[in-house]
C-alpha cells in the first residue's frame, strides 16, 4: 500500500518500479476520476463519485455513480466504469482511479465494487483518491484478500451432491 500527499501538501516522491505508472500517469487518471465524478446523477445520496480505468492497452474508459428512483437499483461508479469497458471489449485493467467529495478521506469502494473488480484479477492498483489529488494505492488483493473469483469455478469439487440439492 502507497500513500502519496497531494502537491500543494507537499509531492512525496516514490521510486518508480518497472511496469508502475508514473506520478503524472497516476494524477492524470485520478484527474480523469474526478471529471467523471462531475457527470454523476445522483439526487438521492447526494454523494458523487467517478471512477477511471486504464486498459492493459492504455485506454481510459470512466463511470460515474447513476441512481434511481427505486434506490437499490443504483449503480456504483467503479461498476458502471468496468461495465462499459467489458462492453467496449476490454477486461485486461491496469488500475481504475476512484474520486469523490470526501475531502478528509480516501474515497474506498463497496464490497460489492472490491468483487467486481476482482473478477477481472488480483493483480492491478486500485488508486483511492481525495479531491486535493492526494491517493492511497491498493492492490486488489489488499482489497479484498482470499477472495473468490473466476478461478475457483473450475477447481475440483465433490460431485456427489444429494439430489435435493
Ligand atoms: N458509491 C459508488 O459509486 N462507489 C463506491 O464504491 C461507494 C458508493 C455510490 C453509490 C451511491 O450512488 C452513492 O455512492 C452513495 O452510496
Amino acid at each position: 500500500m502507497d500513500r502519496v500527499e497531494s502537491s500543494t501538501a507537499g509531492v512525496q516522491v516514490k521510486e518508480q518500479s518497472p511496469g508502475l505508472l508514473s506520478q503524472d500517469a497516476v494524477q492524470k487518471l485520478i484527474q480523469q476520476a474526478q471529471a467523471a465524478k462531475q457527470q454523476a446523477y445522483c439526487p438521492y445520496s447526494r454523494f458523487r463519485v467517478g471512477a477511471a480505468l486504464l486498459t492493459l492497452d492504455n485506454r481510459v474508459i470512466t463511470g460515474c455513480n447513476v441512481e434511481n428512483a427505486c434506490y437499490n437499483l443504483g449503480v456504483c461508479a467503479e461498476r458502471n466504469a468496468i461495465a462499459k469497458a467489458v462492453s467496449e471489449g476490454c477486461r485486461s485493467f491496469k488500475a481504475i482511479a476512484i474520486a469523490s467529495d470526501l475531502q478528509e478521506q480516501f474515497i474506498s469502494p463497496c464490497g460489492g465494487c472490491r468483487q467486481f473488480i476482482r473478477e477481472f484479477g488480483s493483480d492491478w492498483d486500485v488508486y483511492l483518491s481525495k479531491p486535493d489529488g492526494s491517493y492511497l494505492k491498493m492492490s486488489v488483493d489488499e482489497l479484498l484478500p482470499v477472495s473468490f473469483g473466476p478461478e475457483e469455478l473450475s477447481m475440483k469439487k465433490v460431485l456427489d451432491i444429494p439430489n435435493e440439492y
